[in-house]
């Protein structure tokens, strides 16, 4: 249960680490609604406010009534305090950060087999002063005098501080001792389960239908078509815009190894000149990502209504379309359920009214790590699982200036060769992602040789991320960097400089438009 916490995610994917299927619902559900989830067990998140703040997320007796383990962490626990008859106090003794806890009773259901002094993360201003009644104390902290409980009678549980956080150096073991030996459950949320879950859950909602889905070349609409595919096998008709503005390689890793490690039927249309066109004069970087967009509507548009055609004329029809939405975009656009119509769409657009799909959303409960173990799962292709975030509009959006033919050669090449040396020094998984921008409007006077060059710069963007809304820019070694720039400028004609940004997000954004 969600009361506003920025951990609220990370509550859930640490639950899931510990193999435990976990659902976010915010603290504004009514009980009776989270009971018919039928939840094995209960976790109250933190939350930002003081449970006396004006307008607090209140919380009543029913959800600790009706027999279901519980664990509340931060705001959660001293909501469930006050709830169960125990007092919080503003003690205007705050305490943020790493602390010392002290576990006052070894031998809890909790606290068994962890050390009696440990360090956990705090983010708190008011503070329990006394449990409820049948509650034992399990910790305290200096300025906490009730920093943990339990009432194993009832499968009651509550921390003061964030287990969820990698700072509280017990927190993973804790929630599994609350998953595990509060609420009994086994870890059971494999990924093997999943896929199995996953087929299951597919065929029982396409029956014997058609099945579209538009591949971008990404991880999400890989995991998310291959998925499809084990379930309704050659109902799926998956179609690839080739657009021209990927990266090295990527197309055809779409068009033979993502083809190959499924069998999917592939429709592939050859756009790249269309787009050239349509990109040709355009310098602004809203002008360029509105015109991506739209070819790309148009294009995936025409190729669906030819799949639905062709499926038409063997008196079939297309019913669904796949959509690689995350959790994440599911919690954050308010948890719905619904499979509307779509009108707009992330990767593929807005489709017009009268091709109307239903959605088959296989990768909605999932985190971005799981769907990359489901792609491993599914036999997918490394390249295709381990692929670092990529912009809609790709390349597009890499250059700086005109989009053309010879600037896009250009920069794949010095692309193809900044991914090169960043996989062999091993430093894929610590990156966010690295775009590498060419300035093509921008020339500045080098020597090579003994003749004069007149050419343009590019830029390396390394990131690290946690999720992309903020970034800091990657602490690349010095040699790795060296490698780079010398590779680019001996290989890619017409660059003759190699440049780093080491602007963080905010204020830069991790694209440059
Ligand atoms: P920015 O540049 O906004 O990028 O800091 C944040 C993340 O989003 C990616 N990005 C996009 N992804 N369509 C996408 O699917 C887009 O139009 C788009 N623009 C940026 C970017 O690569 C980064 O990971």
């Amino acid at each position: 249960m969600d009361f506003g916490a920025q951990y609220a995610q990370l509550i859930a994917r640490r639950v899931r680490e510990a193999r435990v299927y976990s659902e976010i619902v915010p603290h504004t559900m009514p009980v009776e609604e989270i009971l018919a989830k039928r939840p094995k067990a209960i976790i109250l998140s933190g939350g930002p406010s003081s449970v006396y703040a004006e307008g607090a997320p209140q919380l009543g007796r029913e959800i600790f009534d009706a027999g279901i383990p519980v664990f509340g962490i931060c705001y959660g626990f001293q909501a469930m305090a006050l709830a169960l008859g125990g007092t919080v106090a503003n003690t205007g003794l705050r305490e943020y950060g790493r602390t010392p806890l002290t576990v006052t009773k070894q031998g809890s259901t909790l606290f068994e087999g962890t050390p009696d002094e440990q360090s956990v993360w705090m983010s708190h201003g008011d503070a329990c002063s006394a449990a409820p009644e049948g509650f034992t104390v399990t910790a305290t902290t200096e300025r906490a005098p009730v920093a943990a409980f339990e009432n194993n009678e009832a499968r009651l549980y509550g921390v003061q501080y964030h287990p969820e956080v990698l700072h509280s150096t017990h927190g993973q073991q804790l929630l599994e001792h609350f998953l595990y030996r509060g609420a009994g459950l086994g870890p059971s949320w494999t990924t093997h389960n999943v896929v199995e879950e996953s087929v299951e859950a597919i065929r029982a909602q396409v029956g014997s239908k058609r099945v579209v889905c538009g591949l971008s070349g990404g991880v999400d609409s890989a995991v998310a078509a291959a998925l499809v595919q084990k379930a309704v096998g050659d109902q799926l008709t998956c179609v690839f815009v080739d657009h021209g503005l990927l990266r090295k390689g990527e197309a055809e890793q779409v068009e033979k190894d993502f083809v190959a490690a499924t069998g999917v039927q592939l429709k592939v249309v050859d756009a790249q000149e269309r787009f050239l066109d349509a990109l040709a004069g355009a310098t602004d970087p809203e002008e360029k990502r509105k015109i991506i967009g739209r070819e790309f509507i148009r294009v995936f548009e025409r190729a669906a209504a030819e799949v639905v055609a062709e499926a038409g004329a063997h008196g079939e029809q297309v019913e669904f379309l796949v959509q690689g939405t995350l959790y994440p975009d599911v919690v954050e656009s308010g948890g719905g359920t619904g499979t509307a119509n779509i009108k707009s769409h992330h990767n593929v657009g807005g489709l017009p009214e009268d091709l109307q799909f239903q959605l088959v959303e296989p990768l909605r409960r999932l985190f971005k790590d799981e769907v990359r173990k489901v792609g491993e799962e599914l036999g997918l292709p490394s390249e295709i699982v381990w692929r670092q975030p990529f912009p809609g509009p790709g390349l597009g959006i890499r250059i700086i200036g005109e989009v053309t033919g010879e600037r896009l050669d250009l920069l794949r090449e010095a692309d193809a060769i900044a991914r090169e040396e960043l996989t062999t020094a091993g430093l894929d998984r610590e990156i966010w992602q690295c775009p590498v921008v060419l300035l093509a409007d921008v020339r500045s006077v080098g020597v090579q040789g003994d003749g004069r060059t007149y050419g343009h710069p590019v830029v390396l963007r390394p990131v690290s991320s946690e999720d992309a809304m903020t970034a800091d820019w990657s602490r690349l070694p010095y040699d790795v960097l060296a490698k780079i720039s010398t590779r680019i400028t001996n290989e890619v004609p017409d660059v003759n400089r190699v440049v780093l940004d080491v602007t963080s997000k905010p204020p830069g954004t991790i694209e440059w438009e």
